[in-house]
């Protein structure tokens, strides 16, 4: 479908997933086309545009046109001088090879998450991106009157047991930073996306519990739903090519990254925009269980 201002937009997956031709990130974009890339992301939730071959610079540009800005992360750091960039690389021991949605453990999680491809391996490293609201549609209808009711509490510190060990002394660094500053935070299990009224299950692999099941029944509910995203017709996955810029909505997705490259280099930077405070099918916020309000990671906190 080619739009108005010319935005050739393909899907790429039968639910979820679009790439969008005709269009230069870098350029200074008219108001129109920066709101077809936000009705396109809407629709289909994750866009790949290839071949932009953006600096950090025009990506930070880029993405301010959908809001303001998170810093890098909550624990992490960021890139050198580039306090809004995360860099994804690809050392082992830390590569995200579990299904999440961006910062859940805090109150305001970003609202979009962009990846930039800078280094990649020739084959895998690809990245897989999920479908909550189609996962939501597919739920039994039982099991959706359950979710409605439902909260999760969300935390940084989740259970590392039930994953290896650290590989190694920088991936026990890593874990070490990651949960340096607590978090726990309370979201419902079924998110009503803002814009759109769509529901989706708002849950991924920072979830830890549901709320007033122990953690045997929170583990096992929590595999049933989850079972719903992972679903391969949920699911578009992306084969980078340098230069690629991917921008998908952390409301209404979850994102897996395949450790499946061995020890071949791979280096993406991450950029979000900062999003609002989730709210449940009967309107109530999310709130916060343990840990400060994440002001110096989010302006949405405030
Ligand atoms: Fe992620």
């Amino acid at each position: 479908m080619t739009t108005s201002t010319g935005l050739d937009i393909r899907r790429i997956g039968g639910r979820i997933g679009a790439e969008l031709l005709g269009v230069d990130l870098s350029a200074d974009l008219d108001p129109a086309v920066v709101t077809e890339i936000n009705s396109a992301l809407l629709e289909h939730k994750a866009l790949v545009f290839r071949d932009q071959n953006l600096d950090d610079a025009a990506q930070l540009r880029f993405v301010s046109l959908f809001g303001e800005l998170t810093t890098a992360h909550p624990t992490v750091p960021s890139v050198d001088g580039r306090p809004h960039i995360l860099p994804v690389d690809g050392d082992e021991g830390i590569r995200a090879n579990h299904w999440h949605t961006d910062v859940t453990f805090v109150r305001t999680p970003p609202k979009a998450s962009t990846l930039r491809s800078l280094v990649v391996p020739p084959y895998g490293g690809n990245t897989l991106i999920a479908n909550t609201a189609a996962a939501y549609r597919d739920l039994p209808a039982p099991l959706r009157e359950l979710a409605d009711k439902l909260w999760a509490v969300h935390t940084n510190d989740f259970d590392y047991a039930a994953h290896a060990a650290p590989k190694n002394e920088k991936a026990a660094e890593h874990r070490r930073r990651f949960v340096s500053r607590k978090y726990r935070t309370a979201h419902p299990v079924v998110r009503v996306h803002p814009e759109t009224g769509e529901r989706g299950l708002f849950i991924g692999g920072f979830a830890q519990s549901i709320v007033g099941l122990g953690p045997s029944d929170s583990r096992d509910l929590l595999r049933i739903f989850q079972s719903y995203v992972t679903r391969p017709e949920n699911i578009v996955r992306v084969a980078w090519t340098p230069g690629d810029l991917v921008l998908f909505d952390n409301r209404i997705t979850q994102h897996y990254a395949p450790d499946d490259y061995g020890d071949l280099p791979r280096l993406l930077h991450r950029v979000t925009v900062a999003g609002d405070v989730p709210a449940g099918v009967d309107g109530t916020l999310s709130h916060v269980v343990e840990g400060d309000d994440a002001s110096h990671y989010t302006p949405a906190a405030a």
